[in-house]
């Protein structure tokens, strides 16, 4: 760990938009229109043509405001609201009606909307209502504030576990979190890297400021540049107006880059020159920008491989790797399955709308000792489908789906000797001593007294 100290830099000249605004229309010309009138008018815009996709929005970029067509294929604009209004409480709504049709309104506004606008929109009405929705999101925003304010130190992201590994963990991040340091966050898939990284930044001065998260692997490269980096108008066909990208509107808080490991040579080298300069251009400009953010980069492949191989920069590597935090796989620190599985179920019953209390004996033997592979992600799909399932107060075997766990038990307590093979003997010893360390596979290597590649080849093997 170096380069602790926090930088100064200059205040860049961001300027705050009014807001994110969500619009779901299937026809495009309606959405595009509308999001072009609303940039106009200093929002943050995203569009999505159906409710389905706009969830997906929802999920992965935190909003103000949703705006929605009722009539939409695959998941029409009432069901979205119900859903958005779940998942996201704190989300206002406003829906698009044809003119003359006021049941639908009504219809939508007990569901949750908060207001609605009749089509062929009036741009004047449209200002006003939008305006006035946003206001009343925001009333809600610092009234939540000021309430968690008053209640003592409390963040909006939990994160489960007291086994050795999480106590070092959540050490570590409250450790590193008050510093600007670039951290890189590795793990299995499914071990919580996102969540590591939203804790990095509201235990930071930058809390109140921007998260902004952005899914490496999930663009083309192109897409990529500009998702990053914005545009100028005009950069490239399609490019009708100037936008910012990622870095901007971190500027002040932190950015998340998701699965680092997947981008191309050209956006490394960019990237690295962020990271060593702090400043960059928006694709198709040639003004130099400078914004004030913190990098989190996180990848479940072994980025130290991926150098070696020469597909990652190693320049770039060193510069992400300022401080290292890894989230180990669950099967390593198994006193964490009950104590999560509690937070989970009530988690979804509470999404759900279900009156769940416990769970069953059997269900929580089951478990315990099941391996895993998908870790926290995994038990959460698991945990979710047995809520759903629920008929009860408590969730049972029944619940669980029929195939569950069938290949990555675990013989824990069924070594008996005699009564075992020296295979599963060997098996257990090499589980159980690389729980004890935390999943370190060079100490369990050591004590074991085997080669460090046979534990990584062995382990390897358990989970395939
Ligand atoms: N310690 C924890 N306490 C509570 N919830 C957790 C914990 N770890 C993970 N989760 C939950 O498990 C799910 C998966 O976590 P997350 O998305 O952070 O994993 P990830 O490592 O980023 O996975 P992937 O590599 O697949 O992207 C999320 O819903 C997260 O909230
Ligand atoms: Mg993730």
């Amino acid at each position: 760990m170096q380069n602790l100290s926090a930088q100064k830099f200059p205040p860049a000249h961001y300027a705050a938009s009014r807001g994110r605004i969500l619009i779901v229309d299937d026809e495009v010309h309606a959405r595009e229109a509308l999001s072009t009138l609303l940039e106009e008018d200093g929002y943050e815009v995203r569009n999505a043509p159906d409710g389905f996709k706009a969830l997906g929005v929802l999920r992965e970029w935190e909003c103000d405001l949703l705006v929605t067509d009722l009539r939409m294929p695959v998941m029409d604009g009432l069901e979205l609201i119900k859903k958005a209004r779940v998942e996201f409480p704190k989300l206002t709504c406003v829906v698009m009606t044809a003119f003359g049709s006021v049941e639908n309104a009504v219809k939508a506004m007990k569901s949750g909307a908060e207001d609605y606008l009749s089509k062929p929109l009036n741009f004047d009405e449209v200002e006003l209502v939008i305006a006035r929705a946003m206001e009343r999101t925001q009333l809600r925003t610092e009234l939540d504030r000021l309430r968690q304010g008053s209640a003592g130190e409390t963040t909006k992201t939990q994160m489960i576990g007291n086994s050795m590994p999480m106590q070092k963990l959540k050490s570590m991040i409250d450790q590193v979190a008050t510093s600007r340091a670039t951290v890189l966050i590795t793990g299995e898939s499914g071990t919580g890297k996102e969540l590591v990284a939203r804790l990095v930044h509201e235990r930071s001065d930058r809390a109140d400021k921007p998260f902004v998260r952005l899914h490496c692997s999930a663009l083309a490269e192109t897409l990529l540049e500009s998702e990053l980096f914005g545009h100028e108008k005009g950069a490239f066909t399609g490019a009708a107006n100037q936008r910012k990208g990622r870095f901007e509107e971190a500027n002040g808080g932190t950015l998340f880059l998701d699965e680092i490991g997947e981008i191309s040579q050209s956006i490394q080298v960019k990237l690295l020159r962020f990271l060593q300069e702090r400043e960059f251009e928006r694709v198709g400009g040639n003004q130099t920008i400078s914004v004030d953010v913190r990098i989190i980069a996180a990848t479940n492949r072994d980025l130290e491989a991926e150098v070696r191989s020469g597909r990652f920069r190693e320049d770039l590597y060193y510069r992400l790797n300022v401080i290292h935090l890894n989230t180990p796989p669950l099967r390593v620190r198994r006193s964490d399955i009950a104590p999560l599985a509690s937070h989970l179920v009530a988690k979804h019953a509470r999404r759900n709308g279900k009156d769940i209390k416990e769970i069953s004996p059997e269900v929580l033997a089951t478990i315990c000792q099941y391996d895993w592979p998908g870790n926290v992600r995994e038990l959460e799909n698991t945990v979710e489908r047995a809520v759903v399932l629920a008929t009860g107060s408590r969730i049972e075997s029944s619940q669980l789906s029929d195939n569950f766990g069938q290949q990555h038990f675990v013989p824990n307590d069924e070594i008996r000797i005699p009564g075992s093979t020296l295979e599963d003997i060997e098996r257990y010893a090499i589980l159980e001593t690389y729980e004890a360390t935390g999943g370190n596979s060079a100490e369990t290597s050591r004590i074991l007294g085997i080669s460090v590649r046979k534990v990584q080849y062995k382990l390897k093997e358990y989970r395939d």
